[in-house]
C-alpha cells in the first residue's frame, strides 16, 4: 500500500503577520523541490487569510489547529469549520494533546470536531498519544486504542482523516520517541485502522513529538509511519523543509 508522505507544521500560538507571511513564502518556495510529498502548514487562526496567497500554486496546503463541533452559534471565542474552509483551509488538527490537557477535550468532543471538519469539506488530523505516566504504567497501547476508537468518526476515509501519534512526553521536550516505541505503536494503530475501516490500509499515520531534521528520516522511514506532525521545527522554513526532505528519503 503506497501512501503519500505528509509533513504537517503545527505553528501553535506563534506568528504575527509578518513572520507568518515570511515563513509561508519560504515554505512554499522550498516545496517546489519536494515532489511526491504533501505539505501542510497550520498557522494560528488569525493568519490563514493572510498567508493563503503565498501558498497559491505551491504544494503546500493550508490547515488550522482546532475547530468547534458546531457550524455556527453562541460560542464566544471559538472558530467553526466552515469559517476555516472559507479561508482556504483544507485540513484541521483536532484532539491535540495541548487541547485535551488545557481545554479538557475528550474523545467524544474530538470525534464531533472531526465530523464538523468533514461536513465543511475539511480533512481532520486526529491526534492521539499517551502521557509519560500512562507509558510507565504499560498502558500505551490501551490508551491509544481507546483514543482512536473514540475520536475517529465511523465514516472516516483515507482522503479525509490522518491520524497523528504524538506521545505527550515527546512534545516540545526535545526527546522524541525511539524507533522501537514508534514502530510498536504505529503497527498497533495500523492494525486497528485496517480492522475498522474499509480503506484502513490507505489511512496515513503521522508521528509527532520533537521531530527535527536529524531524526526525521529515521522516524519517517519506519514502515508504518507516513510522515510527521511538526511543532517547534516547523517555525523555521529550513528545518521544516529539511524534515520533508528526510521524508523524501524514505520514498521507494
Ligand atoms: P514538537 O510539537 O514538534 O514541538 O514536539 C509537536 C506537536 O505538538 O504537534
Amino acid at each position: 500500500m503506497s501512501r503519500t508522505p505528509l509533513i504537517a507544521g503545527n505553528w501553535k500560538m506563534n506568528g504575527l503577520m509578518r513572520e507568518g507571511l515570511a515563513l509561508s513564502k519560504a515554505v512554499a518556495a522550498g516545496s517546489a523541490q519536494l515532489p511526491g510529498i504533501d505539505l501542510v502548514i497550520c498557522p494560528p487562526a488569525t493568519l490563514p487569510a493572510a498567508v493563503r496567497p503565498a501558498l497559491a500554486g505551491s504544494r503546500v496546503a493550508l490547515g488550522a489547529q482546532d475547530c468547534h463541533p458546531a457550524p455556527s452559534g453562541a460560542h464566544t471565542g471559538d472558530v467553526a469549520a466552515p469559517m476555516l474552509a472559507e479561508l482556504g483551509c483544507r485540513w484541521v488538527i483536532v484532539g491535540h494533546s495541548e487541547r485535551r490537557a488545557n481545554h479538557g477535550e475528550n474523545d467524544a468532543l474530538v470525534r464531533a470536531k472531526a465530523k464538523a471538519a468533514h461536513a465543511a469539506g475539511l480533512g481532520a488530523i486526529v491526534c492521539v498519544g499517551e502521557t509519560l505516566a500512562e507509558r510507565d504504567a504499560g498502558h500505551t497501547l490501551a490508551v491509544v486504542g481507546r483514543q482512536l476508537a473514540g475520536s475517529l468518526p465511523d465514516e472516516s476515509k483515507a482522503t479525509d482523516v490522518v491520524v497523528a501519534y504524538e506521545p505527550v512526553w515527546a512534545i516540545g521536550t526535545g526527546r522524541a520517541a525511539t524507533t522501537e516505541q514508534v514502530g510498536e505503536v504505529h503497527a498497533a494503530i495500523r492494525r486497528l485502522l485496517a480492522k475498522r475501516f474499509a480503506d484502513g490500509a490507505a489511512l496515513r499515520v503521522l508521528y509527532g513529538g520533537s521531530v527535527n531534521p536529524a531524526n526525521a528520516s529515521e522516524l519517517i522511514g519506519l514502515a508504518d509511519v507516513d510522515g510527521a506532525l511538526v511543532g517547534g521545527a516547523s517555525l523555521k522554513a529550513e528545518s521544516f523543509l529539511a524534515i520533508a526532505r528526510g521524508a523524501g528519503g524514505s520514498l521507494v
